[in-house]
């Protein structure tokens, strides 16, 4: 019997064509696995008005272990009219299957590494005030809280009475009070004590186990008073444990136009759910985008990692496929860490780390061209050859690494 059973999600899209490029990897790597292929995404909703099968949900609390693909979402209307006729009608609504996940099995950490590889060409650049340019390494980890904040999914348009009530209660409140309901919509920003603190004090244990020097709070509390606020202080009161690490806190508008100004000193990124998403997208455009950004949701008792994309639709049906295999690559080798497998998810970061640094293997967005049909008759590498470049490079490696520990490569 394999050491561990991963449950397999592609999910829609390009997460058909990613996802098992990332098994072809890991098997060549050796980890001692099955993996077990479910369902989830577009194609469960339309079939069956239920885009996270029961079956799916089952696997995940069984193995404990998911690696995720990509869905794709699409707006209200939109999954109604997509949905079964005879579904249509019934009270089925679409919620994303991999917030659902999150909120089921209480995924509540999410990590999303923002790491330069030297020689991506995507990495970020800045002028020099003394003319030319320089290249700082950008090695910043965030954590997203991954469960509540505007993504907990308590919102209306239309409020029922007793929330317009509730709501009129508050002296702010006052200049909606009069607004129709069908015209008024309302999502509810949750943060709680518990999970705030808990989102800190994985930051700050990153931190220490990994040598960074700062944590950043970045919310918003001058403004979001009640909800940043809470963010903020459970920050404070995390890094009282941790006196050798500095808290920092910025604003997440601030954070997000001063990014590209000193990225380089910025560690360990703390963050409420959607202020997390945004500042862990802005981060991974200095270090490659979408093509390079992994993540982790990590839970008390399960944990799933996948790629920062979507399913890209507009390149799913390209064959060959072209899209840039590594921030699946880069989940997986999360995966790997968060077993325990340390050596082996050296191994692949440093094969991957090695093509990156190499330059003959790109896929189109490291060209930077066009994506389409005519990508590879510009030179850019198709998935596929992208994975055998990179399977190459881990199979020419000697079999002890040099540098064990996560981020070693870029830091
Ligand atoms: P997207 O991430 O799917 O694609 C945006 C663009 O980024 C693509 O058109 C492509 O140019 C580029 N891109 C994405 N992944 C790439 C890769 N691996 N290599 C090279 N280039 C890549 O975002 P979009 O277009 O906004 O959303 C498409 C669908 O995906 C929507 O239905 C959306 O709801 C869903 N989505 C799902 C996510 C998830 O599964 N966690 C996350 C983001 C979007
Ligand atoms: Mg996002």
């Amino acid at each position: 019997m394999a050491k561990h059973t991963v449950v397999t999600m592609p999910g829609d899209g390009i997460g058909n064509q990613v996802l098992p490029e990332a098994v072809r990897l890991l098997k060549a790597a050796e980890f001692d696995a099955e993996y077990v292929h479910a369902d989830i995404g577009w194609d469960c909703w339309c079939r069956k008005g239920n885009a996270l099968p029961a079956r799916t949900v089952e696997l995940l609390a069984k193995h404990k272990l998911g690696l995720f693909g990509a869905i794709t979402s699409k707006p209200k209307k939109e999954a109604d009219g997509e949905l079964r006729p005879e579904l249509r009608g019934k009270g089925y609504s679409y919620f994303s299957p991999i917030v659902s996940l999150r909120q089921r099995f209480n995924l509540d950490t999410c990590i999303r590494p923002c790491i330069s590889f030297p020689g991506n060409p995507l990495n970020f650049i800045r002028r020099k005030p003394s003319g030319g340019v320089e290249e700082p390494s950008v090695d910043v980890v965030v954590f997203r809280q991954n469960t509540e904040g505007l993504y907990a999914g308590v919102e209306w348009t239309n409020p029922p009475d007793q929330v317009r009530s509730a709501l009129a209660t508050h002296a702010k409140f006052k200049p909606f009070v009069d607004i129709p309901g069908p015209d008024l919509a309302i999502s509810v920003r949750i943060i709680t004590r518990k999970a705030a603190h808990k989102i800190c004090q994985a930051a700050f244990e990153w931190a220490r186990k990994y040598g960074y020097k700062s944590v950043t709070i970045c919310e918003k509390p001058n403004v979001l008073r009640e909800t940043s606020g809470m963010m903020e202080d459970a920050a404070k009161a995390v890094s009282k444990e941790f006196p050798q690490i500095a808290l920092r806190s910025t604003n997440i508008d601030a954070q997000t136009m001063w990014l590209t100004k000193d990225p380089e000193n910025y560690g360990v990124v703390v963050a409420s759910n959607l202020f997390g998403d945004v500042i862990s997208d802005a981060f991974a455009g200095l270090v490659g985008g979408l093509g390079f950004a992994a993540s982790a949701n990590i839970g008390d008792d399960v944990a799933i990692f996948e790629p920062t994309h979507g399913s890209a639709p507009k390149y799913a049906e390209l064959d060959p496929p072209i899209v840039n295999p590594i921030a699946m690559f880069l989940s997986a080798v999360m995966m790997l860490e968060h077993v325990g497998e340390i050596e082996r998810a050296c191994r692949i970061r440093t094969a991957i780390a090695a093509v990156v640094m190499e330059g003959k293997i790109r896929t189109y967005d490291m060209m930077r061209i066009a994506g389409g049909a005519t990508a590879i008759s510009q030179g850019a590498v198709s998935t596929i050859q992208m994975t055998d470049a990179v399977l190459e490079k881990l199979g020419s490696q000697p079999s002890t690494p040099v540098q064990p520990e996560f981020a070693a490569i870029a830091r």
